[in-house]
């Protein structure tokens, strides 16, 4: 049955560059909700080189949001975090809370740099875990230097992952979907979410069925939703 837990957004008003205002926001969550999402994680970016928005703000703002979700009536379970560019800065910045984590777990999401593959990737994952975090490394088929190999490594020592809904519908360049299908078909792929800014595209539903018809729905089921309802428990 599908349902969908979508944890990666950037649907809050005003603190990153996915949504302008409350107006704008409460639209794109309307969509969310038209595709069957019951529960979404808001995870404004964090990157100490651009986008700096404080955790206490990121909170005032989410504290605004949910009431304006509850006067508009949209029945949709909201829950708060960051996406977290990597950077050697940001253990410490988690232990200090200066960084969220998902809704106050352990878990975190990470995004690891555009252009620049990170000189071990394992090594950054194996620290995090050391520390007792646990990353879920966002949108790797988008990179340009991604190997299946690194995925494999860095999963070796916890990381988990999640893939975008609209790569693997092949909105953006062909080469990422059938990165992304590859992911998938190796059971690489932890969480499929939307990474929903204004302006791009949801995606949810077609890549839902796409991952049904292609490993079924017991798997599309549990990277729609039943993996990120487990990570919330914890
Ligand atoms: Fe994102």
């Amino acid at each position: 049955m599908k349902r969908i837990f979508d944890i990666h957004s950037h649907i809050l008003p005003a603190v990153d560059d996915g949504s302008p205002d409350m107006e704008t926001s409460i639209r794109l969550l309307k969509e969310e909700v038209s595709e069957g999402v019951t529960d979404i994680i808001l995870t404004p970016h964090y990157r100490l080189d651009m986008f700096l928005t404080p955790a206490t703000t990121v909170q005032k703002v989410f504290n605004e949001f949910e009431s304006e979700v509850a006067k508009n009536d949209i029945k949709v379970n909201l829950y708060l975090g960051q996406e977290l560019h990597y950077a050697k800065e940001m253990l410490p910045l988690i232990k200090e809370k200066k960084a969220l984590t998902l809704n106050g777990t352990n878990y975190i999401l990470l995004e690891f740099s555009w252009h620049i593959k990170p000189e071990n990737p394992s090594q950054i994952i194996k620290e995090f875990i050391d520390n007792g975090i646990i990353p879920i490394v966002v949108h790797y088929e988008r990179f340009p230097y991604k190997t299946i190999d690194d995925i494999v490594e860095m999963k070796k020592v916890g990381a988990l992952f999640q893939v975008n809904a609209y790569s693997l519908m092949g909105v953006e360049r062909e080469e990422r979907m059938f990165f992304a299908e590859d992911m998938l078909k190796n059971g690489l792929i932890d969480f499929i979410s939307a990474d929903y800014h204004k302006g791009k595209r949801l995606e949810l539903t077609n890549a839902y069925n796409k991952v049904v018809s292609l490993v079924g729905e017991k798997t599309a089921d549990k990277l729609f939703y039943l993996n990120a309802k487990d990570i919330l428990k914890r």
